[in-house]
């Protein structure tokens, strides 16, 4: 597709374009793969010249000399989240984890700026990484509110997320960014995808994604993607030749494959977890049900200003604690008990005891990661159908924590 100036385009439509704009040129309907691992290089010297900008993070001058250093494949699929982020450019790993350590690397400057500023709640990974101390960066964990009050001279980044894993807490982008002045804000975007979401929009420097949730959306493969400028997007493609963190032309090929129906389904698993979040909000078996879409959820107004939908992932604590939320899980027929979200397929899962595992327990307590907690990330199945299972989930759930109610009825 050549870019239109004319009019601005929907989402559905750049989403069916994005990242084909050389096919047609190349007498192409689909999107080739382009596996090879090196590429010849019969002219010494123009070699030279693109292996000095690869090895930079520029883009190739002619040969794309090896598939580390670039891949066409790959190159499409990082357009086309550009594209649907507003960005300059994208950078594509080979995992979420793999794209947040890349940015950390690029953001410490060889270790002049190590000082990293994690706003939580923070994916369970994403915290353990920071926490566990692996790329030798110093870490102040603090909250959206008090992020400004912990900056250093040598402050290279600060994480946030929004909604947050898994409590749905939702953080004003463009306020934090604000507060933190010249501190680049890295802003992890997974739960809202770029149809729901854009944070560059609200002056955050990098838009993560773990793209082996909705992006994928098929839950067949893993991958991280960051959309930024194209200063950024070099240091990033420096950080990854360096590592070698790259996401497989085959895995960039499915992804690319799955970005026209991302609107339609990001929508449709929507539209369903708002009508599952109402009547989870009223079963008398839950105490709490957090999804940006209930009434209460959004104090600041983010829905429509920032976010241009709830998204379809929600907690709620189930009463009888972890017993019962196990006995809810077990029982499920058509919802996988499974990490992972954003994919065709419901998965429930129990953050207390799996994603959110190695966050200290101090921290989840204060942030809510409860043992009566489950995680909800709704597919694409009938809405009733989906009821139906979670009520009978439920129904499992109350026969352990309230055992002897059962027995009388
Ligand atoms: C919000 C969020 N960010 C990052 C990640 C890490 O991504 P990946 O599993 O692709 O490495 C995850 C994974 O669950 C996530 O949920």
């Amino acid at each position: 597709m050549k870019p239109d100036t004319r009019r601005p385009l929907a989402d559905t439509t750049r989403a069916v374009h994005a990242g084909r704009h050389d096919l047609a040129e190349l007498g192409l309907h689909a999107p080739p793969i382009d596996l090879s691992s090196t590429y010849p290089t019969p002219d010494l010297e123009a070699a030279g010249l693109s292996m000095g900008s690869l090895g930079a993070g520029g883009r190739p001058k002619g040969s794309f000399i090896y598939s580390r250093m670039h891949n066409p494949t790959v190159a499409r699929f990082e357009d086309g989240i550009a594209e649907l982020e507003g960005a300059e450019a994208a950078v594509a790993f080979g995992s979420g984890m793999a794209a947040i350590t890349a940015a950390l690397l690029a953001a410490a400057d060889n270790g002049k700026r190590r000082h990293v500023l994690a706003v939580r709640p923070l994916y369970g990974g994403t915290d353990h990484l920071l926490e566990a101390g692996t790329l030798g960066l110093d870490v102040t964990f603090t909250d959206a509110a008090h992020a400004a009050e912990h900056i250093r001279p040598d402050t290279g980044l600060a994480i946030a997320e929004t909604p947050g894993n898994p409590t749905l807490d939702l953080v004003d982008i463009r306020a934090l960014a604000t507060r933190l002045g010249d501190v680049p804000l890295m802003l992890d975007n997974t739960f809202s995808t770029p149809i729901l979401q854009n944070p560059l929009a609200f002056g955050a420097a990098l838009a993560l994604h773990s793209a082996t949730k909705a992006i994928g959306g098929h839950g067949d493969v893993l991958a991280g993607v960051i959309a930024c400028s194209e200063a950024w997007a070099e240091r990033l493609r420096k950080v990854r030749v360096l590592t070698g963190a790259v996401l497989h032309p085959l895995a960039a090929y499915l992804l690319h494959r799955g970005l026209p129906t991302l609107p339609l389904r990001v929508r449709a698993m929507q539209a369903t977890a708002q009508v599952l979040a109402e009547r989870l909000a009223a079963h008398p078996g839950i105490s709490r049900v957090l999804f940006p879409g209930l009434r209460g959820a959004d104090p600041n107004g983010l829905l429509g200003r920032q976010m241009r939908g709830p998204g379809s992932i929600m907690a709620f604590e189930v009463e009888g604690g972890i017993e019962a939320a196990a006995r809810m899980m077990k029982t499920l027929q058509i919802v996988t008990p499974a990490v992972s979200l954003g994919s065709t397929d419901t998965l429930i899962q129990h953050p207390a005891a799996l994603t959110h595992r190695s966050v200290s327990e101090a921290a989840r307590r204060a942030e809510g990661i409860t043992g009566g907690l489950l995680r909800l990330s709704v597919g694409l199945e009938d809405v009733e159908d989906l009821w139906h299972d979670l009520e009978t989930g439920l129904a499992a759930a109350a026969e352990v924590a309230h055992p002897a109610e059962m027995a009388k009825a």
